[in-house]
């Protein structure tokens, strides 16, 4: 043991640097809406009353190590047992007591917080966003606006967002840590949550069920606007890009199969793969993984594989359709025109 507690200075180093951070942009600890607020006291709630029993019994257990060990240190075969009892009622009693009464200390604050996230706070009429989960990737729906988005969603900063969140494919898990959740995308289901932001910024979010093998890479942003910022978005999201110049590798790769472009011939209905539209004004690429530089869009369009192992416009479209069916590749010069054309969707 000796040897060990010399080290104590790196050890505390290597747990410091660990990511043992009480802030971050998934931290829990950092709460930022009511939702997540009621779920951070909660635990702080659990967290005293298990420190309080640690300290109780910890205490008593190093009382009795200390005041109850053998003369000298000596364990011996002749020294005599201490006296030996059997039971003490007034003991067990005020355990049990104790024991029910720290149970109902937890109880009250989490049963609240369990009614508190499934109840629709009254007043502001929430917005509602449909959210679909794909093999690894995250569809935002506002039915009540007509705006479509990809891995990205806005939200109007102090109102009640009530996400129905469902999956395409597999058992994915929604979260926002920060704002509060999590709730699973269950095949068949309609289940539900609400969260808020109190103030503008930018959320990450994670799917938290294990989906396959790019599980850790399907991530998320929700963008917490002004309200007026918020309505501006979202009439700016509705809006096509009738007016742009897709470049010919659109057609020739047939991107349209999966993506939608809208406001252009045959860009309404690629539903596979996220909506495009207005990619170019998303903070983030290839749901949450990359910052949307030319160059990491470059390098997702040139080889999706490297960046999301298994995703299907990697199986599907560039081995099963363009390779084996098509025998076309991406030239570097189709590569440039297709990062400045997504770009350009602001
Ligand atoms: Cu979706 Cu893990």
């Amino acid at each position: 043991m000796n040897r060990w507690i010399k080290y104590w200075q790196p050890m505390l180093a290597a747990l410091a640097v660990s990511g043992c951070s009480l802030s971050g942009p998934q931290s829990t600890l950092d709460a930022d809406g009511p939702v997540a607020r009621i779920q951070y006291e909660t635990f702080l709630v659990t967290l005293w009353v298990s420190v309080a029993i640690f300290a109780v019994v910890g205490g008593m257990f190093l009382y009795c190590l200390v005041n109850f060990r053998a003369p000298g240190g000596e364990v011996s075969r002749d020294y005599p047992l201490p006296d030996q009892g059997h039971g003490n009622p007034l003991l067990e009693i005020g355990v049990i007591f104790v024991s029910i009464l720290l149970v109902g200390i937890v109880a009250v604050p989490a049963v609240y917080g369990v009614l508190y996230a499934g109840t629709l706070p009254e007043g502001q009429k929430p917005l509602r966003i449909n959210v679909t989960g794909y093999q690894w990737w995250w569809k935002f729906e506002y039915p009540e606006l007509g705006v479509v988005t990809g891995n990205e969603a806005g939200i109007p900063v102090g109102r009640p967002v009530e996400f129905h969140v469902q999956t395409s494919d597999v058992l994915h898990s929604f979260w926002i840590p920060r704002l509060g959740g999590k709730m699973d995308l269950t095949p068949g289901q309609d289940d539900w949550l609400w969260l808020q932001a109190d103030k503008p910024g930018v959320y990450w979010g994670q799917c938290t069920e294990f989906c396959g093998e790019s599980h850790a890479f399907m991530r998320m942003r929700v963008v917490a606007l002004e309200p007026e910022a918020f309505d501006k978005w979202a009439a700016h999201q509705k809006e096509g890009v009738a007016n742009t110049k897709p470049p010919a590798a659109i057609n020739k790769f047939q991107c349209l199969a999966c993506h939608a472009l809208r406001g252009l011939p045959g860009g309404e209905t690629g539903n596979r793969g996220p909506d495009l539209t207005h990619v170019g004004s998303r903070t983030s690429i290839a749901a949450g993984i990359k910052e949307n530089t030319p160059g990491n869009l470059k390098a997702w369009i040139h080889n999706p594989n490297d960046l999301k192992p298994g995703n299907i416009m990697y199986k599907q479209g560039y081995i099963d359709m363009w390779q084996n069916l098509m025998h076309v590749q991406l030239t570097d010069a189709e590569e440039n025109e297709l990062v400045d054309y997504l770009t350009s969707l602001k």
